[in-house]
């Protein structure tokens, strides 16, 4: 099958890409390399040193890889050059990662804030547009994110895959059951992002016929798969830094170079994640599985496990010793949640969950061992602050 990956040379995009060229599908990677410029404006750098894109993509053939071609382009900006290169390569599906994906770093600023809505939502909806204007049957697969439910209390309710079902009062007193999207709640203007995105998909859906898979993604953790080990040009990126890097991947990085693992607020706040590893592999199988003409938009929720913050942190530490430090909370979100999620979608399609167990927990210390030379450790602390209260609080810390 041909595919389009946007944002294929992202931390998810390019594990995503070479699975794909491995299960034999014809793989077209696009991407700005905003992420690239991101890290260069911020002074920071992968904890992996990534290679440049041409020498990532000779590397994967000279391993055998089957080939896969690059085009730069900005899919928010290059309208045009989006609709020709659908028309062009005619694609049956279009994976869809290039956005800007951090919530620290929509929080910034204004600029950031701007940039993450101009990026992210023009982005997706010039997608949906070129699709209709080219008039091709293509799939598209989007990553979301667990986010759009929002980490308030869920009163103990499990989170369905996208699909509230509800009843709805009459005057009469008699009540009709509708299936709704879930509300959403997002907790910083990334989060917003997505859940316009959402609107989006569900309005091309319903009025042009657009077939759609909305992957409702948990944190990812880990850093390589079996395809990215097989040559140090093929490693994947490694965020670290206060803005870009999630929160297990921190923790063990910093649990790797002797930095107390860095707990905002009481650790309470509950999460879902996922492993590199399985998050490629939803992405091959909602490939593999596309929704069937006229059928509403397609919601899985792609994580494998919840955890709390200071369980994770506690975790971590058992297994390498680390020290723990508390610190005030950057973000403004409940002091703590619960988040239990219905993912039984993907399981159905073949997805075997890896979990976090602590032979892969050590494997992610090796990576950042091997690569702790090149952190900067002023660039860990997280400095972007919701409101100026949480700026205030950090402030004072200092
Ligand atoms: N990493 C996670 O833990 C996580 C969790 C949930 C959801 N997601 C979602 O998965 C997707 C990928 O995340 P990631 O961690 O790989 O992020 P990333 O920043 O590493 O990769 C995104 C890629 O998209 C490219 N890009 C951004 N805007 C673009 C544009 N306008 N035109 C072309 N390319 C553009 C960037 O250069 C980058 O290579 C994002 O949409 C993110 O919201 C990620």
């Amino acid at each position: 099958m041909k595919v389009l990956v946007l944002g294929g040379d992202g931390f998810c995009g390019w594990p995503c890409c070479v699975n794909l060229a491995e299960a034999g599908h014809d793989v077209v990677m696009v991407d700005n390399l905003s992420r690239r410029k991101i890290d260069v404006d911020l002074g920071v750098e992968s904890l992996t040193p990534i290679a440049t894109v041409s020498d990532r993509l000779r590397a994967w053939e000279e391993t055998g890889g089957r080939a896969i071609r690059f085009v730069g382009l900005d899919i928010a900006q290059d309208y045009q050059l989006l609709l020709e290169l659908l028309r062009s390569e005619r694609p049956e599906a279009v994976v869809h990662f290039a956005e800007q994906r951090a919530a620290p770093y929509s929080m910034k600023s204004s600029t950031t804030k701007r940039y993450t809505v101009d990026n992210n939502v023009n982005g997706t909806h010039n997608l949906l547009c070129a699709i209709v204007e080219s008039g091709l049957d293509i799939h598209i697969v989007h990553l979301g994110t667990m986010g759009v439910y929002g980490y308030g209390s869920h009163r103990g309710a499990t989170i369905p895959e996208g699909y509230l079902t509800v009843e709805v009062p009459q005057a009469d007193g008699s009540r009709f059951r509708e299936k709704i999207l879930h509300p959403t709640d997002p907790g910083s203007v990334y989060h917003m992002t997505k859940t316009l995105d959402q609107l989006l998909f569900y309005y091309y859906n319903k009025n042009d016929g657009i077939r759609v898979t909305d992957l409702h993604q948990g944190i990812v953790w880990g850093t390589n798969t079996d395809l990215t080990d097989r040559d140090p040009r093929l490693v994947n990126r490694f965020d670290y830094d206060g803005d870009y890097g999630t929160v297990l991947n921190r923790f063990l990085m910093q649990a790797a170079i002797g930095y107390p693992l860095t707990v905002h607020g009481t650790g309470g706040q509950t999460r879902a994640f996922i492993h590199i590893r399985d998050s490629v592999k939803c992405v091959e199988l909602a490939i593999d599985h596309p929704p069937s003409s006229g059928e509403k938009v397609r919601i899985y929720n792609q994580m494998t496990e919840s955890h709390k913050v200071k369980d994770l942190a506690e975790k971590v530490a058992a297994v390498t010793g680390a020290q723990v430090s508390h610190l005030p909370n950057p973000r403004k979100e409940a002091i703590e949640n619960d988040l239990i999620v219905d993912n039984r979608c993907l399981i159905e399609l073949g997805l075997k969950p890896t979990t976090l167990e602590d032979g892969l927990l050590s494997e992610v210390v090796d990576v950042a061992r091997r690569w702790a030379d090149r952190c900067d450790r002023s660039r860990i602390p997280c400095v972007s602050t919701w409101t100026t209260t949480q700026a205030a609080a950090l402030k004072a810390t200092v």
